[in-house]
């Protein structure tokens, strides 16, 4: 678990530790869109003063196998004592997996395919994300593409060690991103609360973030206020603490073909399937509850979730998350984002079965299902 400074103006804690780590020189690595934009470059150029600093931005959105490597390579002949990430979850990912990969022995795919194992020590890593989405600053694990498939490297060592979430960051965020970012934060906070693979602690955090995006997100996305950015980047990250523990569920596996062939943005593919789990996994019966807890733990819980929500019903729940992304400007509707058609529906069925991930949802999925789901959107 990272140590985390939080807040408004917390930027200025990487003063604190600069002093404790001492690096002689930093790899830096950050999303060349946000970084100028976000006013992160002026704050912590203030901070690196002095120290030796290479810069990598050498990258694209999602992170690639290809842009890790480029990274790798820099960073071997740079030689830093210290990773600072800044950036969205694609810059905060690659920071992590370049990190943790420079330093092992071997192809760095054959740890992305679990082909070898994960055995050395990473330099410390200082995560400062500019979007309130992923939760990347603390987790232990990042998602590569190889090719068109993605892949989580997941490993204790791929966790940051310092996370410095500063609300003033996201503050000139384009609505577009606020709301695809926004929604990551909310399906992951929500899939977290249903996983499999959920504690005591994780649902703790998940009800936190629920508590603080659901009444927050429309406002950061439409007329952002200091408080409603606040409560965001609290929520994302909160939602972070809570999948880094349950890991996330069906609506993001579901996501990764819809990324990876359609091009829509993490957070919009998450979200557009979302509306209609809740509905799937609100129907479970004592033939398809897929969580050790029981039939009655699922049923349970997933009635608490719709409270957490503010709907009496799973359809009213439904319809309530359907309008919050009507009203944050998501398009819903598959066809009208490339992916309506009969083949294209067939291959994020085919791509999105993630075992894992599927694993992970409180009633058991099945591909006929999860075609109805898809059909609904289309
Ligand atoms: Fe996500």
């Amino acid at each position: 678990m990272p140590e985390e400074f939080f807040g408004t103006g917390s930027v200025v804690q990487l003063r604190k530790i600069l002093e404790s780590e001492k690096p002689g020189k930093i790899f830096l690595v950050f999303g060349k869109g946000a970084y100028e934009k976000s006013g992160a470059e002026a704050a912590l150029s203030q901070l690196l003063a002095g120290i030796d600093v290479f810069r990598f931005s050498d990258f694209e959105e999602n992170p690639k196998i290809e842009d890790v490597r480029k990274g790798i390579e820099q960073f071997r002949s740079f030689e830093p004592d210290l990773v600072l990430a800044c950036g969205g979850g694609s810059a905060l990912d690659m920071a992590k997996s370049i990190n943790v990969l420079a330093v092992q022995e071997g192809d760095p795919l054959d740890f992305v395919l679990k082909k070898k194992e994960i055995i050395r020590s990473p330099k410390p890593l200082v995560a400062v994300p500019t979007t309130a989405g992923t939760g990347a600053e603390t987790t232990h694990f990042a998602v590569i593409y190889a090719g068109k498939t993605k892949y989580s490297l997941a490993h204790p060592f791929v966790s940051p060690k310092y996370s410095i979430v500063d609300p003033q960051f996201t503050f000139s965020l384009p609505a577009a991103i606020t709301a695809s970012t926004g929604m990551d934060a909310l399906a992951q906070a929500i899939e977290s609360f249903w996983s499999n693979k959920s504690t005591e602690e994780s649902k703790g955090y998940a009800r936190e973030a629920i508590s603080l995006i659901l009444p927050n997100l429309a406002v950061a996305v439409s007329a952002p206020t200091p408080e409603a950015r606040g409560a965001m980047s609290k929520g994302a990250h909160v939602a972070g603490k809570a999948i880094n523990i349950s890991f996330t569920t069906a609506c993001h596996a579901i996501s990764y073909p819809i990324t990876s062939y359609f091009g829509v943005p993490h957070g919009h593919a998450v979200a557009l399937t979302l509306p209609g789990m809740i509905l799937f996994n609100s129907e479970v019966d004592e033939n398809t509850a897929n969580d050790v807890r029981g039939l009655d733990y699922v049923k349970n819980m997933m009635q608490e979730l719709l409270g957490l929500l503010g709907a009496e019903d799973a359809v009213v729940a439904k319809e309530k998350l359907e309008r919050l992304m009507d009203d944050i400007g998501l398009e819903r509707n598959l066809s009208k984002l490339g992916a309506g058609s009969a083949e294209s529906r067939q291959l994020i069925v085919e791509h999105g079965f993630n075992p894992e991930r599927v694993k992970n949802n409180p009633r058991i999925l099945t591909a006929e299902a999860l075609r109805f789901i898809l059909k609904e959107i289309t």
